[in-house]
């Protein structure tokens, strides 16, 4: 049996993980930073470092002590090493560098976006090439992923993020942080079809751009508010998601025929939007292709899609070297 430890603390989450693929046996720990950076509508990078310093050793103690394991029961240890932020990042890097020696078990460096999307593969094997449409608050990407598990970036976002971008606008129309969520909440009791919002186009038409729709809505708000008229938040709020959802669905259909793959996985923050998860399950079935999408709880942050991304990493005997570091900047291709 190999128990691996992964360690998640890239932005504004720390969390911890044991995975046992053999037995199935999985424990994972987050705790969010959200009442920490509620206050400023984003995160705030030193505040992030200094509370991941706090959080992740007594985690890690109430990982062990609640699931009933042993440190000394752990063979191996993945722990993001990008992107993210250097100092949250490098937290996470010396807890694990230092777990690795002193227990004499190999390192295993994950990318954080390859982990979002190997929390599809945690309760199921998935058979490959797949596509994954990674959706979170940092990155929108499609990517390929080969029978060798090598990933390939079609398309990407060319300013903001999907989650960012709900995040912005929610903050704009005075909502909390994550907006994702709070976007969802009001969405489901609004219309989409009140307003049409643009869908982003540029040169490679598997590429994202969602700068447009963000101004599109803000000056839409500030013409209705202008004119003495009241703007019904919930209509909005559906009519906004509506053309981030259809965006991401737009890309990802295009995606599919272009490469011919049939197995499409969505995966990060934004999959946890319900919406995107029903749209992405009427893709698949138009397209004839299967379809993973992780739980709720595993499309936002969390480590056990780390660990996960680290028992792939194992298989291929790509070890860390014990002086590697951290890289904020890490892309899937290198
Ligand atoms: O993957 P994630 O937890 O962290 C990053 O790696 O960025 O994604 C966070 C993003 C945030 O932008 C948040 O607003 C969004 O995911 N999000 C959602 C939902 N839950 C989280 N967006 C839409 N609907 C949701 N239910
Ligand atoms: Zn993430």
């Amino acid at each position: 049996m190999s128990l691996f430890l992964g360690i998640e603390t890239s932005c504004d989450e720390t969390a911890v993980a044991l995975l046992e693929q053999e037995s199935g046996f999985m424990a994972s720990l987050v705790s969010s930073q959200t009442d920490l950076h509620q206050a400023y509508g984003g995160i705030v990078p030193e505040l992030a470092s200094r509370r991941h310093l706090e959080i992740l050793i007594p985690l890690l103690e109430e990982i062990f002590r609640k699931s009933q394991r042993k440190r000394e029961e752990v063979r191996a240890v993945a722990v993001t090493r990008g992107p993210g932020l250097v100092g949250a990042l490098l937290v996470g890097m010396e807890t694990a560098r230092a777990l690795s020696l002193s227990l004499g078990i190999p390192l295993f460096g994950v990318n954080h976006l390859a982990g979002h999307v190997y929390a599809a593969f945690i309760e199921k094997e998935i058979s490959l090439p797949a596509l994954a449409l990674i959706v979170s608050g940092g990155h929108t990407e499609l990517v390929l992923l080969n029978e060798a598990e090598e990933f390939k970036c079609l398309g990407s976002t060319r300013d903001d993020a999907a989650g960012e971008t709900l995040d912005k606008i929610a903050r704009f129309l005075g909502l909390s942080y994550p907006g994702g969520p709070e976007i969802e909440r009001l969405a489901s009791k609004g219309d989409p079809s009140y307003r049409a919002f643009p869908v982003g186009e540029s040169e490679n038409p598997l590429d994202f751009s969602f700068s447009g729709l963000k101004t599109s809505v803000i000056y839409h708000v500030q013409n209705r508010q202008q004119a003495g008229h009241q703007v019904p938040l919930a209509d909005l709020c559906a009519s906004f998601q509506k053309a981030v959802v259809d965006a991401l669905v737009l890309k990802t259909r295009r995606a599919l025929r272009l490469s011919g793959v049939k197995n499409l996985i969505a995966c990060g923050g934004v999959a946890a939007n319900s919406t995107l998860r029903k749209e992405m399950g009427l893709l698949s079935e138009q397209e004839g292709v299967r379809l993973w999408i992780p739980p709720h709880d595993l499309c936002t942050d969390n480590a056990l899609m780390i660990t996960r991304a680290g028992i792939a990493s194992a298989q291929q005997g790509k070890f860390l070297s014990l002086s590697a570091d951290i890289d904020p900047n890490l892309t899937l291709e290198s």
